[in-house]
């Protein structure tokens, strides 16, 4: 129950996806919380709020101005640790950006001091129109944590992007927002590094640096303070992040030696050389037939062995016996969390996933979008380390 003890607001407004909403309010209680709704007037045209106090086990509010309570606003987001706002709709998120407070929902909001994460829903042109783009990117910019929706088939029968993130998405998403991590530092490396064959020609593989960005970018906006060691790529984040680049495997070896303490999360992600030129040429070569000789390269996660992090995390990706590499890896590597991958993954974009852990547990994860393994991931790491390593 990761959400022991911890208070949630719910917002709710008058979206199709507000039968979302009670899901969201038994899977937050499921996990701990003490879940209290607060709903827009037009929501409960839509559903009863009677309906979410059963689910609650609270009293719903939606009246700014009652006898009971005179300052409802202000006793609604006292103590709280997580706002959410699921399903948002395009009337709300756009009062949001603007600071309008014309209703208890939007009073709230501008009455708190906890993170708000937002979840919206909408017909695919509402999403597109650019108005409501610009008030996306506006309380991005403010500090407010998005959901994007999905693509699919929406309430209305359109298909394109508006649905809101499945419940269970939002879920993992607070939990990850919510568990404290001040004192932790994530150093992710990704993409992948390269050998000479010669000046022109390299050796390297196919790694497109994707799952790296994508981490580094949920882990950013979890609050982590984040440095991205990045190799050759075909991505690259679009958020603030701190990236160094290294193109060979003594480049990320040295990048990551100056970024780690005993304070660290490493996550291994970058597809490192594992063979060199024993010589490489210093010409470019034009013989029409020619014998290179490979050596190994320098192993990094077995040079980083001994290092004292917090927690280590490595990849471990092949075509044939995954599952015994993967072991092999988790051991020998001395990581604490092997994500084991079949040589597909690279170069797409979904992941099918078995999480091996140092203790013996195995996952088994279903095909996901890395973007949503990223989060995924990470919340396993946060899980890991509050079980196995609470910090003080
Ligand atoms: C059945 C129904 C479903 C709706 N679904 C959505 C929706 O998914 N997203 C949205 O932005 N508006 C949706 N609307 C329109 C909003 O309810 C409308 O813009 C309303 O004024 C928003 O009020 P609120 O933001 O205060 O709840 C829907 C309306 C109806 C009647």
């Amino acid at each position: 129950m990761i959400l022991k003890d911890k208070k949630i607001l719910l917002g709710v407004s008058s979206s199709v996806a507000i039968y979302k909403s009670l899901e969201l309010v038994r899977l937050l209680r499921k996990e701990g919380a003490e879940v209290t709704v607060v709903m827009t007037k037009n929501a409960t045209k839509l559903i009863s709020p009677l309906l979410f106090s059963a689910v609650s086990l609270r009293p719903t509010f939606f009246k700014m101005f009652t006898q009971e309570k005179n300052y409802l606003h202000l006793e609604l987001v006292k103590a709280v640790n997580l706002f959410l706002i699921a399903p948002a709709t395009a009337n709300l998120i756009s009062k949001i950006a603007s600071g309008i407070a014309d209703d208890l929902l939007t009073t709230a909001v501008l009455s708190s001091s906890c993170p708000i994460v937002i979840a919206p829903a909408m017909n695919v042109n509402m999403w597109q129109k650019k108005v409501v783009q610009r008030n996306i990117e506006k309380l991005k910019a403010d500090g407010f944590y998005i959901i994007e929706p999905e693509e699919g088939e929406l309430g209305c029968g359109e298909i394109g992007k508006g649905k809101m993130a499945e419940p269970e998405k939002i879920i993992n998403f607070v939990k990850a927002l919510i568990f404290e991590k001040k004192n932790f530092k994530l150093v992710i490396t990704g993409g992948r590094t390269e050998r000479e064959i010669d000046q022109i020609r390299v050796l390297t593989n196919r790694a497109s640096g994707l799952l790296s960005v994508l981490l580094a970018e949920t882990a950013y906006q979890l609050g982590y303070q984040v440095t991205l060691i990045l190799g050759r790529s075909d991505y690259y984040p679009s958020l603030p992040i701190k990236v160094k680049r290294a193109f060979t495997n003594e480049e990320m070896l040295k990048a990551i030696r100056e970024e780690i303490d005993n304070k660290t999360i490493l996550i291994m992600n970058a597809a490192p050389t594992d063979y060199r030129m024993e010589k490489s040429f210093s010409f470019k070569v034009k013989e029409k037939e020619i014998t290179i000789k490979l050596v190994r390269d320098i192993d990094i996660l077995k040079e980083l062995k001994n290092e004292t992090l917090l927690l280590k995390v490595g990849f471990s990706c092949d075509d044939q016996d995954f599952l015994e590499e993967g072991e092999k890896k988790l051991k020998e590597k001395g990581l604490a969390i092997c994500v084991v991958n079949p040589a597909e993954t690279i170069s797409s974009e979904e992941i099918k996933a078995i999480l091996l852990f140092e203790n013996g547990d195995k996952k088994e994860l279903v095909k996901m979008k890395k973007k949503d393994f990223a989060l995924k991931l990470l919340e396993e790491i946060e899980l890991w380390l509050k079980e196995k390593h609470p910090i003080q």
